[in-house]
């Protein structure tokens, strides 16, 4: 099997199966993203991708349909071997054969976190029935140790939008609208996953210099943002077209080059956050919330004065307070107590 070896990453021209039983050790990949073939033959799913087929690069290999099932547990299997404990894997399914990889899936010790729903626009066209526009994606980890799960690698947990929301919550959302990439006149790969998400999956799910794996790397969508991302990349791509036409791209990439791309979270983690209070500690603030409340300052006022005070966040003083019986039990799950 022809493998390309870089400073950033190792990529195999072969099956994925035999691969990585040749090739990569048990428990050695960090995070796997993986767009598996769909089984459809005579496939037209991928026409919107790209709608002039002189674009998309040659020499995809299908599955064939009585296969897929069988092609499913024996790879899923490999992914689950070479999965570290604690390591996440993200597959990314249309409907059709989706029971066959909820199925292998069924077969393993790996465990469901999310299925996620990717939703995107420009739907297949069609005059007698819905337009089909969303994927599936298999969120799932090995058991062992406690799965990497960035929280505020994007989001500070108290970053809000206009209208109040938290847009931490808001991007850990289930349904993920991100729309593909229509890249009229440029060669690519049949059903290439835009960056967007790719990034968003790496960024959760995995640490700098982290093991990135693909067992259908396509276009190298999952390695090159991988690499962008400063995160080691592997994989496997049966296709001889494919793969030669991909490698140059790939050697020609900056390791860390999307960095600059990613918007800074605003985190907003006092420097106290994770002590337990002592009873000195609890004593003086609840004089400086009676001293603050008779000067009449507001709730949110004193919230925020007694956080700076104690390097604490906003919900471990109104935690603190109503421990002590400063803020009533009735106005606990009030909204106008906790922002009043
Ligand atoms: C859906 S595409 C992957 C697209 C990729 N995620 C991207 O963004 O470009 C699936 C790829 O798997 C390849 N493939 C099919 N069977 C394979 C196998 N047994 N091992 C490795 N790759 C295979 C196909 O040639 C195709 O390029």
């Amino acid at each position: 099997m022809r493998s390309v070896t870089l400073p950033f990453g190792t990529f195999y021209n072969g099956d994925c199966i035999g691969g990585a039983q040749a090739h990569l050790p048990d428990n050695s990949v960090d995070l796997i993203i993986t767009d598996p073939p769909y089984g459809i033959e005579g496939d037209k799913l991928h026409r919107h991708y790209n709608r002039n087929e002189e674009y998309v690069v040659g020499g995809y290999v299908e599955i064939p349909a009585t296969e897929y099932g069988d092609f499913s547990i024996r790879w899923v299997k490999e992914a689950e071997r070479v999965l570290r404990p604690g390591g996440s894997m993200y597959i990314v399914s249309g409907y059709t054969n989706l029971y066959s990889i909820l199925h292998a899936l069924k077969q393993t010790q790996l465990q469901e976190v999310n299925h996620l729903i990717w939703r995107y626009s420009f739907g297949v066209f069609t005059r007698r029935k819905y337009v089909s526009s969303h994927y599936h994606i298999l969120y799932y980890e090995k058991p062992g140790r406690e799965r990497t799960f960035n929280l505020e690698s994007r989001y500070g947990l108290s970053e809000k939008s206009p209208d109040g929301r938290s847009q931490n919550n808001a991007d850990r959302e289930d349904v993920w609208i991100i729309n593909r990439e229509y890249k009229p006149g440029t060669v690519k790969n049949k059903n290439e996953l835009p960056v967007q998400i790719l990034t968003k999956m790496i960024q959760y799910s995995s640490h700098k210099g982290d093991r990135v794996c693909d067992f259908f790397l396509g276009g190298f969508s999952t390695a090159k943002v991988a690499i962008g991302l400063n995160r080691h990349a592997c994989g496997f791509e049966i296709s001889e077209q494919i793969f030669e036409t991909k490698i140059p791209e790939i050697e020609n990439l900056t390791p860390g080059y999307l960095l600059s791309s990613l918007r800074e979270p605003v985190l907003d983690n006092p420097e106290n956050s994770w002590k337990s209070w002592t009873a000195d500690e609890i004593r003086q603030l609840t004089a400086e919330y009676v001293r603050l409340s008779a000067e009449g300052m507001t709730k949110k006022q004193i919230l925020h004065e007694l956080g700076e005070t104690h390097g604490r966040g906003h919900w471990a003083i109104l935690k603190a307070l109503k421990k002590n019986g400063l803020i009533p039990e009735k106005n606990r799950t009030s909204k106008r107590t906790a922002s009043s």
